[in-house]
């Protein structure tokens, strides 16, 4: 891959375009956050970002999903897919290697082969690991699934299983953080009483409520140093969602006996439209309150979906929406920079590296969510990132 990445984007044609979707923009939601409006900016984009994690504040993460396993798309076999990490990111999260079923597929029986290869290339490469997710309700191996005994044998399950794998990180460091509980909130379509409720699990249903502070209680012992995250998504916009992760947070930090928990990461599988970025700004502002970190941790901007996630009718990546996209790019991350004081930055991740391995493509559904094309070359997006990281400086 080229060094520097070449100006895809240059004829007046195309500056003309930019313009009309600029204005026509001004009073929609994208680069109209309420505080800080993005600075103006060329109509002829040029991509030059050198490395986009050195444009973050010294200490703050800029990561990346990667996959591992699959010799087809492992960053392990790819030199496409590790020139970008190496020079890109500082951090790197597990797409799905680090997920209960890859780790613990059987109750006595832990795989961490792909993982430590993960972390070992982590280390060598000077980056640092977010691990994704100790306890979640969706891809469970089958043998959790089919659990059998009372309440007391399920808490020595579950915190087992979470001290067996965060203990087996904890030693060398490279795993600063994890996911310790991932979405255990309910939709805001099952919302009843304004307030959210817990989604029903196999956690909830054997062990109860409890479960949670169990499970950051159990990752806290096996790994003291580790920061621990609540994780969800649909939270970046003021809902019942967001709030009840909220008073989970706040029942967490005046338990007589405090619960251990450091961050709450925000998913933010988001689109050009949704959520408002006044409401995304609203979001951060709330979460901050709590005092712990808040950490875009699975960033992507789908392109072709609309609110309900169904498919629009974009048949290819054209030059004007890779515009709207760079600045939705930008005008998240601004406004994670503007809201969230430097000591509670988590950091930002993106949820993947090339359009072509990202997760929204399931079912050929055409999406074009992330920072680099299907040839591994710079998208407009990743500048928008990266005037996202800077505007305010
Ligand atoms: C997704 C992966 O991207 C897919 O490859 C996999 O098939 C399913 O899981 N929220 C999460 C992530 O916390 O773990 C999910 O990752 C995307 C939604």
């Amino acid at each position: 891959m080229n060094q520097s990445s070449s100006p895809r984007f240059t004829t007046p044609f195309f500056a003309t375009i930019v313009l009309l979707i600029l204005s026509s923009c001004a009073g929609g939601d994208i680069g109209t956050s309420k505080s800080i409006p993005l600075p103006e900016r060329a109509t002829t984009p040029v991509v030059d970002v050198q490395n986009l994690h050195l444009l973050a504040p010294k200490g703050m993460p800029v990561g990346v999903a990667v996959k591992v396993g699959r010799p087809t798309n492992s960053v392990l076999n790819s030199v496409e897919r590790q020139t970008i990490v190496d020079r890109h990111f500082s951090q790197i999260t597990a797409e799905n290697i680090m997920k209960p079923p890859y780790l613990h597929p059987a109750k006595s029986t832990f795989f961490f082969d792909h993982a430590d290869a993960l972390v070992g290339y982590a280390a060598k490469h000077d980056k640092t690991v977010h691990g994704h997710t100790l306890i979640w309700h969706n891809r469970l191996p089958n043998w959790m699934n089919n659990f059998s005994g009372d309440a007391e044998a399920w808490t020595t399950m579950m915190t087992d299983h979470i001290s067996e794998i965060v203990s087996h990180f904890a030693a060398d460091d490279i795993v600063v953080s994890w996911d310790v509980v991932n979405e255990a909130f309910a939709n805001s379509d099952d919302d009843r009483d304004g307030r959210n409720d817990l989604r029903d699990t196999i956690w909830l249903e054997n062990i109860g409520a409890d479960y949670l502070a169990a499970a950051f209680r159990a990752a806290s012992a096996a790994d003291p140093n580790a920061e621990l995250y609540y994780n969800d998504y649909d939270i970046s916009g003021v809902s019942a969602k967001l709030r009840a992760v909220l008073d989970l947070v706040n029942q967490f930090q005046n338990d007589p006996n405090p619960v251990p928990i450091h961050g709450i990461g925000f998913q933010m599988h988001v689109s050009l439209t949704w959520p408002d970025i006044d409401q995304i700004r609203d979001s951060f502002a709330l979460a901050v309150t709590t005092g712990l970190k808040i950490k875009i941790t699975e960033l992507d901007i789908a392109v072709n979906t609309d609110r309900s996630r169904n498919p629009l009718s974009l048949t290819e990546l054209t030059d004007a929406v890779a515009v709207q996209q760079q600045r939705r790019y930008e005008a998240i991350v601004a406004a994670y920079m503007d809201v969230v004081p430097e000591a509670q930055r988590g950091g930002v991740s993106v949820w993947g590296i090339a359009d072509s391995d990202n997760w929204l493509r399931r079912n050929n559904a055409l999406e074009w969510p992330l920072l680099f094309d299907d040839n591994f070359e710079s998208k407009p997006a990743l500048q928008g990132i990266a005037d996202g990281l800077t505007d305010g400086q």
